[in-house]
């Protein structure tokens, strides 16, 4: 949460600060800052709420600089304020420092300040690294910066500059993401990938400890210690159309769309479905270790815990391998019993959640073999898992996980049929029959997305619901559970995600004609099952919305609504029955008038516990 950007060149910093910031505007939105650097005097401004505040303010009083920095933020420490925004000074204003972390140890600091009669101006945890880099300034910023890290406790990404220093921004990362974007006689730094996109492709990511020093000409990279360190430049080959909304109202209804595409490439060039062969480059597993693996430990939060959800009945069903799914932040907390033969697998779309790249690191300190399914190449839970697959999804801007959640599934299945190959639990022919079940998904979605009207007509009729049931069994409770989710976050409608078996033992005292019911009824093992569960719901007077198989004659009398889909064999049906939940959320969401892509509260990457 909260996003930090920087520019040092000939152009107009100020224009390509706010444009980067715009870009990163998902990562938090309660108040935004820039600081720019004109004749030696820094200029500072700051806004409450969403960015175009900002904008407003500085089109009313324009400046041109070449070097600043600037600041999305999501409230961590203080209220959003004008004061606590960021960025934040030392009293002098000579220095000036944006932010994007948590530093634990602030009071400490704060108070060993206010000792010597220091004056805050904010309730940031911030504002102390400010005043710490001007207590240590002798004349060389980078130093200042050095000495003050070697005081900090905490995580951040930080972009600081000096008006004594006007030709350099330093940089600093520590367990939150920061790159930097290498350009010609300009150099740029930011959170993420496509706020540089639309100026570099070459990107310098930052590891741990990192201390950059970036000028119009270079970037040199120290250590805390002061020793230069090489760091790879990359060349990142997602475009920048990509990361913008290609003419959809919202990114979220884009990255809806786009997931026949997504889905294909996360898994073209790692599936022969002719041969039945699969071929995932980047995991070195041994088979050895694969064939002779106890179980799997399954960790992360949010939508990626749903698709964990969903792989435990592949790894299961496909591998024969015990699977416990957990949400990461309990995982951290419990003594859980994990040795050398158990596999750890951390999903996360943004590779930066706090709560998962902690019980990733757990996992690695007990001496287990770690693989991540993640979407943000560099991102801090890729560079530390011992293994990664990457989900091929583009830039996922909207800040509910659509596209994330399918490429994930898509991931995961591969690996379990992978695995299954290699331990011997599936037959060649039965094999085949999954890959070819899995290529035909995209086509799939995109004939139901051509009639994504009929899911508009029923959010329609319920968009002043005040609540939702969402039913699924088997593998298609965690769409359930992923459905009920996308409803509160961004339409604030309660729901609630349940095991159709298990509503008899206390949902259904909540069933009555105002209730309705969303239920994911598609053929396979508990067909007969789920049937009987809505039955119940009707013989109660629930009105029931089902998504069932085009092929499903009997649906439509048992139910009040069908949304069909393209019938699909159960054990690939989350990609496809996910997307109509994800439809219906959507609408009801812009029918209500709600931010869609900015949900009240929230932010993309949570990368504080
Ligand atoms: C829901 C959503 C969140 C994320 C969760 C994990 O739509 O986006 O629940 O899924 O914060 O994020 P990642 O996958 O980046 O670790």
């Amino acid at each position: 949460m909260c996003g930090i950007f920087g520019y040092i060149g000939e152009k107009n910093a100020v224009d390509i600060i706010f444009n980067g910031l715009k870009k990163l505007e998902y990562r938090g939105y309660d108040s935004a800052g820039i600081a720019v650097i004109i004749d030696k005097e820094l200029y500072i401004r700051r806004s409450v709420g969403k960015l175009c505040n900002l904008g407003l303010s500085l089109e009313e009083n324009p400046a041109s600089a070449n070097i600043g920095i600037g600041h999305t933020r999501w409230a961590t420490h203080g209220k959003p304020s004008k004061e606590n925004a960021h960025p934040h000074t030392d009293t002098a204003k000579t220095i000036v420092v944006v932010h994007n972390g948590i530093i634990e140890n602030y009071v400490e600091l704060k108070v060993e300040f206010q000792k010597d009669g220091q004056e805050f101006k904010s309730e940031t945890d911030t504002e102390v690294i400010a005043h710490l880099i001007k207590k240590y300034y002798k004349g060389n910023l980078f130093c200042a910066v050095q000495k003050t890290l070697s005081r900090v406790i905490g995580s951040y990404a930080l972009g600081i500059i000096s008006k004594n220093e006007p030709d350099k921004i330093i940089c600093a990362r520590q367990d939150t993401p920061l790159i930097i974007g290498v350009g010609t006689g300009e150099n740029f730094m930011a959170s993420d990938i496509p706020a540089l996109l639309p100026y570099t492709r070459d990107m310098i990511f930052l590891e741990n400890g990192d201390i950059a020093e970036i000028t119009a000409e270079k970037v040199v990279i120290k250590n805390i210690k002061g020793n230069i360190i090489s760091r790879e430049i990359k060349n990142i080959r997602w475009d920048t159309v990509q990361a913008e909304k290609n003419g959809y109202k919202y990114f979220m209804l884009k990255e809806i769309f786009e997931q026949p595409r997504t889905i294909e490439d996360t898994f073209r060039g790692r599936i022969y479905s002719d041969e039945g062969r699969i071929y995932i480059e980047e995991v070195k597993l041994k088979e050895e270790y694969i064939k002779n693996m106890s179980n799997i430990y399954i960790v992360a939060c949010g939508t990626s815990y749903h698709s964990g959800l969903v792989s435990k009945f592949l790894f299961e069903s496909f591998a024969k391998i015990p699977a416990e799914v957990d949400i990461a932040s309990e995982f951290r907390y419990r003594d859980v019993i994990l040795d050398e033969k158990t596999l750890v697998v951390a999903i996360s779309q943004s590779g930066e959640t706090a709560d998962t790249l902690a019980a990733l690191r757990l996992a690695k300190s007990k001496g287990c073999q770690t693989l991540a399914v993640c979407n943000v190449v560099g991102s801090s839970i890729s560079r530390e898992a011992m293994h990664v697959i990457y989900t091929h999804c583009g830039p996922e801007i909207g800040v509910a996980s659509t596209k994330a959640f399918t490429g994930q599934v898509t991931a995961l299945y591969i690996l379990a049929l992978d695995w299954a190959c290699k331990r011997k639990t599936l037959t060649i022919r039965e094999l085949k029959k999954y890959l070819k079940e899995l290529w035909e998904i995209p086509l799939k979605i995109n004939k139901f997305l051509k009639n994504s009207q009929s899911v508009y007509d029923i959010a329609k009729v319920f968009a002043n619901k005040r609540g939702f049931l969402y039913l699924g069994r088997h593998i298609n409770y965690p769409v359930a559970l992923e459905g009920a989710l996308k409803i509160k976050e961004i339409s604030y409608i309660h729901a609630e995600g349940y095991a159709a078996g298990e509503m008899k033992h206390g949902p259904i005292a909540l069933i009555d004609k105002s209730m309705p019911i969303v239920a994911i009824v598609v053929k396979g093992k508990i067909y007969e099952k789920i049937i009987s569960n809505i039955e119940e719901v009707k013989a109660r007077g629930g009105t029931i919305i089902a998504v069932a198989d085009q092929s499903d004659k009997e649906i439509g009398n048992k139910s009040d609504y069908v949304i069909y889909i393209p019938e699909t064999d159960e054990f690939v049906s989350p990609l496809m029955t996910v997307i109509p939940l994800q439809l219906l959320a959507y609408y009801i969401s812009v029918i209500l008038g709600c931010d869609v892509d900015q949900p009240r509260n929230l932010a993309k990457s949570v990368t504080v516990e």
